[in-house]
């Protein structure tokens, strides 16, 4: 039997069923997005729920502004699963938002007690240096640590302001149906939270935009959270706007995770040391025998091989589409997936760590 599928903020595991995600949280599916929209992540449909995304698409079609707010927890390596993330802020800043990134400093450090210096050094290491590597600009781009908004007045007290005041818009037994056990900790940390996605709506920043969070689809209880609390607030903000994605599966199944490097392949992992992870743990999709292979085809669905090519390492989608039909017609096989996969894998890994270089140079400019 296969494990539950169980979807929150703290675990993900079991088979997941993205289309039972949707009805479960009150989801929508990605509505026909214009021709200018056009990216790899939408295309297929890895970006594939949202809440009140018309709001954005309006302003783009008006050439109007909007913003793009997303968070990340320094945790570890960054991974082609935060990879996503970064492609889509990239994406975005192209089409002309204005960008926030949240470095939430305070909340691993409410979950985890470092300290906050090497967050932040691990958040500028493994985050931002990616970031700036893979093609953020720091033009329209508000890159920030929870613990030190802005060293503009004004707009640190608007910012810590609005946390504190949506408090009166919260209720405890709302924080309990999301954290389950809820702390005072937790509870200021979600507030935060909150603020992140709407403070870039207050005077102080960009005025009243429509604003979109990207995350990974088991953020949705935080996003329903502050949303619900911004909504009872006396602030007359307009509703944020999400996109939520599918997880990066990891090398033996499941997802990407940090916390078992033999699940994933960091950007700073070296072209040999990804070849090795591919060759020996990335699930197949293949068959037991050649013969029944031949016969039956491989199913590039569950292939880890197949999903890393489709999660971004091949950009072309007709290169992508032969791929599939090879593999599921039997015709190429799982060592011969794999190879491809390795070399696109290689590839991008050399070409990136060069740009990291490079990139370790500029990060100052974000930092200001
Ligand atoms: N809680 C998010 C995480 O665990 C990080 C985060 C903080 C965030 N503030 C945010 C995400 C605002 C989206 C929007 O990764």
């Amino acid at each position: 039997m296969t494990e539950k599928m169980v979807v929150t903020p703290w675990e993900v595991k079991g088979e997941i069923d993205y289309n039972r995600l949707i009805e479960k949280f009150g989801l929508q599916k990605m509505p026909k997005l214009p021709k200018d929209f056009d990216h790899y992540l939408f295309r297929r449909n890895i970006v594939f729920a949202q809440r009140d995304f018309n709001l954005i698409l309006d302003a783009i079609k008006k050439g109007r502004p909007f913003g793009m707010m997303t968070g990340l927890m320094p945790s570890g390596k960054f991974h082609f699963g935060h990879k996503l993330v970064a492609d889509q802020i990239i994406f975005y800043q192209k089409l002309g938002a204005r960008v926030y990134i949240a470095v939430a400093d305070i909340e691993a450090y409410c979950t985890r007690k470092p300290d906050l210096e090497s967050l932040r050094n691990l958040a500028i290491e493994e985050y931002l240096v990616n970031y700036v590597a893979l093609g953020l600009k720091p033009e329209n781009c508000d890159f920030y640590f929870q613990s030190e908004r802005s060293s503009k007045g004004k707009r640190a007290s608007a910012y810590y302001s609005l946390a504190n005041m949506f408090s009166m818009n919260a209720t405890f037994s709302e924080f309990k149906a999301v954290y389950g056990k809820i702390t005072p900790s937790k509870m200021s940390c979600s507030l935060l939270q909150a603020s992140d996605m709407f403070h870039p709506q207050l005077p102080e920043f960009e005025g009243k935009i429509p604003v979109v969070v990207p995350v990974g689809v088991d953020q949705d209880p935080h996003i329903r959270l502050a949303r619900d609390i911004a909504r009872r607030s006396k602030f007359d903000f307009l509703k944020v706007a999400s996109t939520y994605h599918t997880f990066m599966p990891g090398l033996k199944g499941g997802k990407m995770s940090s916390s078992d490097p033999n699940s994933y392949i960091a950007l700073s992992d070296s072209p040999e040391l990804a070849e090795k992870k591919i060759k020996k743990f990335a699930f197949s999709g293949g068959r037991a025998t050649l013969e029944e292979h031949r016969k039956k085809g491989g199913i590039p669905e569950v292939d880890v091989a197949f999903q890393l090519l489709r999660y971004g390492l091949e950009p072309d989608d007709s290169n992508l589409k032969k791929i599939y039909d090879e593999y599921k017609s039997g015709r190429l096989l799982t060592s011969e997936l794999k190879k491809i996969a390795i070399e696109k894998v290689k590839e991008f890994l050399k070409k990136h760590q060069l740009a990291r270089e490079r990139a370790r140079k500029k990060v100052g400019k974000f930092l200001r």
